[in-house]
């Protein structure tokens, strides 16, 4: 069709002008190699993310069969119960339950309480890289300081962590478009591995509470609360996966961004207070997520085009991010922008939960990258994970002083 292509590493590198042309032609695309509707324009992915006509799952309301679609096969069982039982993949009304308790844990008073150890803990990993004089931003920053966070709320000890980074990343190849058999082979087993995990995890914490997330989930099971084991396992794998999955890939992704755009880079180190408008701007200028999936439960229309019950949308956030009927000169990074209404949270009953904690991490990272190393620089050129929908730099090597 056009230069959407997600299997092209040129796309990949830069899936922009493509998306200006699927915009330019139309409010609705059929895409037949991933049989969905791609959806370029900010206005309607921001309208279908809050449209209950849709739903990231259809199993609340039809069987695989009702909705014309193959059940997974049997072999991939792990991941579906997995995965299946995690609010992200609920709908109301088990969504609005599993929600409600967890969304305690994330009040932006609840995570304000964690700045002090948040910004201590960025601190100590820069003054690390200072020493080292560089090293891998990806590896020494971006992905310990979310691991760290996440795992220290739900209670993972810290001689447990080492697995949860792979662990995810095998998960999460399961969520990019049409994964390969190997990738499914990757997701099942690690969802075994992680479940099994939590399980004991879980029970360790029933025989001895603790002052973290687990222990409030058990609680409240037990207090008739009806989330059931499966749920509570879903719910820790979902917190940890999110929890810095996307944070990673912003912190790196967005410095990479800050080093080809000298000129603005230049005038944050000049002027930290653009920090919290540098780090909507770099979600919005390169969007970690690029794409969400919902499936239609009620027939409905877009410009004329009737889209039947068991389609499937492609929201194309991305895109949404660089609609110029949104943001003025789209394709310009200004790191002072003030209007910047971009979709990289999402919208709807499915807002990322995360938000202030990803904007709390992202913030003091870049805090602390700013004050305790100035001279920070490029040493290498990055490579880009060959992923669409989890868009991330393998790594990105950095030189201080
Ligand atoms: C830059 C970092 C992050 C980005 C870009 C991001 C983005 C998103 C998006 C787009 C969704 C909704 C997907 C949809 O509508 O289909 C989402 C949901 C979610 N996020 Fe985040 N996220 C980030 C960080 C975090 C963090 C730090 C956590 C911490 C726990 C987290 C936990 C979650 C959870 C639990 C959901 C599911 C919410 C629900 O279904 O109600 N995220 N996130």
């Amino acid at each position: 069709m056009s230069a959407f292509d997600p299997w092209d590493p040129a796309f990949l590198a830069d899936p922009y002008p493509a998306y200006a042309e699927l915009r330019a032609r139309g409010r609705v695309h059929y895409y037949a190699p991933t049989n969905q509707w791609l959806v370029p324009r900010h206005a309607d992915v921001s309208a279908l993310l809050r449209d209950r006509r849709l739903g990231r799952t259809y199993q609340h309301r039809f069987t695989h069969e009702d909705f014309g679609r193959t059940p997974p096969p049997p072999e991939h069982e792990p991941f579906h119960t997995l995965n299946d039982h995690g609010m992200l993949d609920l709908e109301p009304p088990d969504h609005t339950r599993i929600r409600r308790l967890v969304s305690k844990a994330f009040t932006p008073r609840t995570v304000e309480r964690l700045k002090p150890y948040v910004e201590r803990l960025a601190g100590e990993l820069v003054d690390g890289l200072v020493r080292r004089g560089g090293g891998d931003l990806l590896a020494d920053i971006a992905e310990p300081l979310p691991v760290a966070v996440i795992a220290e709320m739900l209670g993972v000890p810290e001689s447990d962590r080492a697995p949860l980074r792979p662990w995810s990343a095998d998960i999460c190849g399961m969520y990019e478009l049409n994964p390969s058999q190997e990738a499914a082979q990757r997701a099942v087993r690690a969802s075994v591995e992680f479940s099994g995990y939590l399980r004991e995890l879980i029970a360790a914490r029933r025989k001895e509470p603790g002052d973290d997330l687990i222990s409030g989930l058990i609680a409240a099971h037990d207090e008739g609360d009806r989330l059931t084991e499966q749920e509570m396992i879903s719910t820790c794998v979902l917190l940890l996966n999110a929890g810095h999955e996307a944070t990673v890939n912003a912190t790196a992704g967005g410095w990479w961004t800050l080093f080809r755009h000298p000129d603005q880079l230049a005038a944050l180190r000049a002027d930290h207070s653009l920090i919290p408008s540098a780090i909507e701007e770099l979600m919005r200028y390169d969007t970690p997520l690029q794409l969400f999936e919902r499936w239609v439960l009620d027939e409905i229309e877009i410009d004329g085009t009737t889209i039947p019950r068991g389609a499937e949308l492609a929201l194309l956030f991305g895109s949404a991010n660089h609609d110029p009927a949104v943001f003025t000169d789209p394709g310009r990074l200004d790191l002072a922008r003030a209007d910047n209404p971009h979709i990289s949270f999402s919208a709807g009953i499915h807002y990322c939960i995360g938000a202030p904690l990803a904007r709390l991490e992202l913030a003091a990272s870049m805090r602390a990258l700013l004050e305790r190393a100035p001279t920070l620089t490029l040493a290498a050129e990055p490579r880009r994970k060959p992923n669409f929908v989890i868009r991330g730099l393998e790594g990105l090597q950095v030189r201080v002083g």
